[in-house]
């Protein structure tokens, strides 16, 4: 399986605080299946500002020890109407050098001209991949968005422990739904710390079983994170 959302590199933003927290992390991840994980570190201006040189050197630090999870380039950016320049300065990611490019919203707010920045994304040949929609208020308030969203080509990932609870009640109903109407096309942990969603991620997938067919569950787990690693279409 591939974790398509993780905040495991170390002392970046606020996930992992030590090198030895990233290598537990690790461990977790690879005893409940992961073979590739995507570092999402967040990027977001005048908050979380590693650039990509540095993360890849932690990447690369990582990726040497042995019989452990490969991890693969990415961020998770707090939209701005900056965010193509952020990517072009090699300041944020997109997801494995491809032309996939993770972005957070506001949990409890608008995002001002969002539909403008999307469009920006794609014009310039992006292909934004919304993290954890069924997070924000604005999606749990009207659903319908999703739907303008996608019609934009934005695409969902969604987060193992929402369907578990661990973001309350709204974003458990949301992502139900979400799996129901076939909005999702990837999962992630989004970890952020040891002992925490990597080890509960067993009881999340046999709760999402519930939900969707097998050859679904693998395409969301493992084959469309290998599609977008490769740099294919969905
Ligand atoms: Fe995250």
């Amino acid at each position: 399986m591939i974790d398509f959302h993780s905040h495991i590199l170390p002392d970046i933003d606020d996930g992992s605080k030590s090198y030895e927290e990233s290598l537990a992390m690790l461990e977790e991840a690879r005893n409940v299946g992961f073979d590739q994980i995507i570092s999402t570190s967040h990027y977001a201006i005048d908050c979380y500002e590693a650039p990509e040189y540095k993360r890849k050197r932690l990447i690369d630090d990582l990726n040497l020890e042995a019989n452990l999870p490969n991890i693969i380039l990415g961020s998770e950016i707090f939209l701005t109407y900056n965010i193509i320049e952020l990517l072009k300065e090699y300041k944020a990611s997109t997801i494995n050098g491809t032309n996939y490019v993770l972005f957070e919203l506001p949990l409890r707010q608008q995002f001002p001209n969002l539909k403008d920045v999307i469009n920006r994304l794609k014009e310039n040949n992006y292909i934004p991949i919304l993290a954890h929609p069924e997070r924000y208020f604005i999606v749990q308030k009207n659903f319908k968005l999703l739907y303008e969203l996608k019609e934009l080509g934005v695409l969902f990932q969604a987060n193992y422990g929402s369907i578990i609870g661990k973001y309350g009640f709204a974003a458990k109903q949301t992502v139900k739904k979400m799996f129901k109407n076939n909005l999702i096309s990837l999962l992630g942990t989004d970890a952020h710390k040891e002992k925490s969603i990597y080890l509960e991620v067993p009881k999340a997938i046999s709760y999402i079983s519930k939900y969707i067919s097998n050859s679904e569950l693998e395409k969301l787990t493992t084959t469309n994170a290998e599609k977008i690693l490769r740099g294919e279409y969905l």
